[in-house]
């Protein structure tokens, strides 16, 4: 290993062993295309194109095509999603300078009790793994109170990521809308209770062999929805029907996945997908991921109007918090659901 060992980890010619995983959790096919079956969405779709606008002013035509890939992939792409290219840029380059001074060794504060987690590569250890990433996270709401727990260097990280999560939180808001309407919820079924309450970076360095190890291992994420934003690189990957499929690097295309509360909600209507990320040998991977989530207090359970005789209830009802304290154990990779 070249240079300071803690920080400048990644910089070696083999995968240092304690990264490698056991063979039936190494990655395989890693040469398979790009998946073409995963749905894109247009949502600049103009109401003209679209056969419909109904009632809530959605375009029919969208609230279907985000319906069916929620039921068929639990996850899709959205372009055209109206938030500006600078605003994504200035926070993919606000994340980079954070992980880049951490990893030049030049900022050594890791832990803010109540405030971001910086986790080194070498803290996975804990978790039985060595992952091949750098990690932070910080809450998100409400903003005005949590901006300054956030890392205060560079200097324009609280600044330029308020700015990203207020475009956030419209967009997961509409897409929100639109899944619920798709499930015949009323309109605001979950306006006053869903939050996009962390943000989680990630920083994916070049790996010498990336059949040997994970970026980040299989789970589900415990959200209602997650928006990934991954500036048009690949490496994330999405289980369907067995298979894991490559998501396409569409540059300013925003990955959005249904999680584990959205499937309980929808009593099993929509999926929770199984997703994992595999790292590349040439460059190195960075992405912002937003987890919109019910209210602590919330209490989550299958809608009522999607319940009855020939449907009964799949999951039993659990406030938020509750779900959260059950599924600490797992740390970062999140299971299928528990309270079946
Ligand atoms: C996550 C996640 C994907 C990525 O942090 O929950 O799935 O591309 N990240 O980093
Ligand atoms: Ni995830």
């Amino acid at each position: 290993m070249k240079g300071d060992k803690d920080s400048r980890w990644f910089e070696v010619e083999c995968v240092p062993k304690n990264y490698i995983f056991s063979k039936e959790d190494r990655p395989q096919n890693l040469d398979a295309p790009v998946s073409d079956s995963i749905p894109v969405i247009d949502l600049a779709i103009s109401n003209l194109q679209a056969s419909a606008v109904n009632i809530n002013g959605h375009n029919t035509q969208l609230v279907e095509q985000i319906s069916m890939a929620s039921q068929q992939f639990g996850f899709f792409q959205v372009i055209n999603h109206g938030i500006q290219e600078k605003t994504l840029s200035d926070a993919m380059i606000v994340v980079k300078e954070f992980f880049d001074m951490q990893l030049s060794g030049k900022e050594t504060r890791s832990r803010h009790k109540e405030g971001y987690i910086y986790t080194r590569s070498i803290d996975y250890v804990k978790d039985g793994v060595h992952l091949w990433r750098e990690n932070l996270k910080h809450p998100c709401h409400p903003l005005e109170e949590c901006i300054h727990l956030w890392p205060d260097k560079p200097t324009q990280y609280q600044e330029v990521i308020a700015a990203y999560l207020v475009e956030i939180q419209k967009l997961s808001s509409r897409i929100l809308e639109m899944i619920c309407e798709g499930l015949g919820l009323k309109e605001g079924y979950l306006k006053d209770t869903s939050e996009v309450q962390l943000l989680v970076s990630n920083f994916y360095p070049p790996c010498p062999d990336p059949s040997l190890t994970l970026g980040l291992l299989p789970h589900y994420d415990p959200s209602l929805i997650t928006l990934v934003y991954q500036g048009g690189s690949t490496g994330l990957q999405v289980m369907k029907d067995g298979q894991w499929l490559n998501v396409g690097a569409i540059p300013n295309a925003f990955s959005v996945n249904i999680g584990n509360q959205l499937e309980i909600i929808s009593n099993k209507k929509l999926k929770s997908v199984k997703h994992r990320v595999v790292t590349c040998a040439h460059e190195a991977r960075q992405s912002i991921v937003t987890h919109v989530n019910p209210c602590l207090d919330c209490v989550i359970e299958p809608a009522k109007i999607l319940v009855d005789e020939l449907e009964p209830s799949v999951y039993k009802a659990s406030q938020y918090k509750d779900y959260v304290q059950r599924n600490k154990a797992f740390g970062d990779y999140t299971t299928a659901i528990q309270n079946a």
